[in-house]
């Protein structure tokens, strides 16, 4: 028997026609099982700005799933503790009061639009979200056994797959530590992100869609005019000016109550601190970077009549040539600024089950 070019050619054909199908079959599969996430579209609020998300660590859906799952899971401690432990939902994501190891009292910071913040912490120590929370593996917070972490991670029924779907690795025990420290640090820092807070009363408001009480629109006035002046640093829509200030607190400040002069060494800098947001304060006490004010109705006496106008590089807002004897402000009006505030409270967003642990 001898092929001829005929036969030879249909069994080409038939062939490369097998082979195409196997091949296609082949891609298909490989299709399905590739590492391919769906980005996630933060929610910019009408009248916010744009924020500015890394390339380096661009959000999707898979991996703000994971960032919430590692937010609340004791996995990544070797003593219980979880971000959350530290920063509780109902309280927007922080917590009263934190004492480091050198003694200090630190006020948690809630997480409140962080994908709006140029930096990180009450002096600025960290400017990048993406890196922020690398520190937390260490000795003065989860104590993480690394090795522990990887194994825990691959005999995990979530994980493994969960970890693939977000950034494509396939093994975390091909990571380095360190490696592994800034995926899962990716990873909560997109869930941090993705938590928006713009639905608060002062936003209903602002919308057209609710009023104020006569009391809540005294304070707004008190707190956008030069009567308060209190929009020049925590203005409307993030109701932080995201920058250092020093609003007076201490005359003359030592160890941390120096704020943003321990980060940079710049004299300018004593007694700077980043300027709070003030969304959901009503949630946040106590108050001031080392929580010296428990109530809302301190921190409105301080600013009426506490403020030290000798404080090194205190911001010329606060000494403005009628402000020498302080704001002067009525009891009722200091309860209207207190009763302003508490218009930023915002329950739609503590209780958004997109954060919350559910
Ligand atoms: C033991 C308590 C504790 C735990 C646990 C903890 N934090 Fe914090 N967190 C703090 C304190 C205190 C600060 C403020 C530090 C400062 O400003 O000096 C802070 C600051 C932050 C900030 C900066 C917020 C801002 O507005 O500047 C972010 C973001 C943050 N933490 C996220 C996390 C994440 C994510 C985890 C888990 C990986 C975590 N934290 C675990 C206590 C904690
Ligand atoms: C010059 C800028 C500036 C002005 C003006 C200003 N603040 Fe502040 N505010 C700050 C800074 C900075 C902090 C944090 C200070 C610290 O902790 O050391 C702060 C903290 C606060 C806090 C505590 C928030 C928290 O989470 O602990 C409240 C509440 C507050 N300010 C309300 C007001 C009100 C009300 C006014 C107007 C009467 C006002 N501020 C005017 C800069 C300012």
């Amino acid at each position: 028997m001898y092929f001829t070019f005929k036969k030879m050619k249909k069994l080409l054909t038939i062939s490369i026609l097998f082979l195409a199908i196997a091949f296609s079959c082949k891609k298909e599969k490989v299709e399905e099982t590739t590492y391919k996430p769906t980005p996630y579209s933060i929610r910019v609020p009408a009248h916010f700005p744009i924020p500015e998300i890394p390339a380096v660590n661009p959000m999707t859906v898979e991996g703000v799933t994971l960032g919430k799952k590692f937010y609340y899971d004791p996995i990544l401690s070797s003593n219980g503790l979880t971000c959350s432990s530290c920063h509780i939902a109902n309280k927007s994501y922080s917590t009263p009061l934190f004492i480091n190891s050198t003694g200090d009292y630190i006020s948690v910071p809630p997480h409140v639009n962080l994908a709006w913040n140029p930096d990180y912490n009450w002096n600025g120590s960290e400017p990048k979200l993406d890196h922020l929370c690398i520190a937390d593996f260490g000795p003065d917070f989860f104590d993480t056994d690394m090795d522990k972490l990887v194994l825990d991670l691959k005999a995990h029924a979530d994980y493994p797959d969960m970890i693939y779907k977000a950034f494509g690795v396939t093994d975390v025990a091909q990571l380095t530590h360190d490696e592994l420290k800034q995926t899962i640090v990716y990873s909560i820092s997109q869930f941090m992100r993705s938590m928006v807070s713009a639905d608060s009363k002062f936003d209903k408001y602002f919308d057209h869609q609710v009023g104020f009480t006569a009391s809540e629109q005294s304070g707004y006035m008190i707190f956008m005019t030069e009567r308060g002046d209190c929009f020049h640093c925590h203005g409307n829509p993030l109701f932080t000016s995201n920058d250092f200030r020093n609003n007076g607190l201490d005359c003359t400040p030592q160890g941390q109550n120096m704020g943003r002069y321990l980060v940079t060494g710049n004299a300018n800098d004593i007694g700077k601190f980043s300027v709070p947001t003030l969304r959901n304060v009503e949630l946040t006490a106590p108050y001031m970077h080392d929580g010296r004010y428990s109530t809302l109705e301190e921190v409105v006496e301080y600013y009426n009549s506490g403020v030290c106008m000798t404080s090194p590089n205190i911001d010329p807002i606060m000494t403005k040539p009628a402000k020498e004897y302080g704001l002067n402000l009525w009891p009722w009006e200091k309860e209207d600024l207190v009763n302003f505030l508490k218009t930023l409270t915002d329950t739609t967003f503590i209780n958004n089950p997109d954060y919350r642990n559910q």
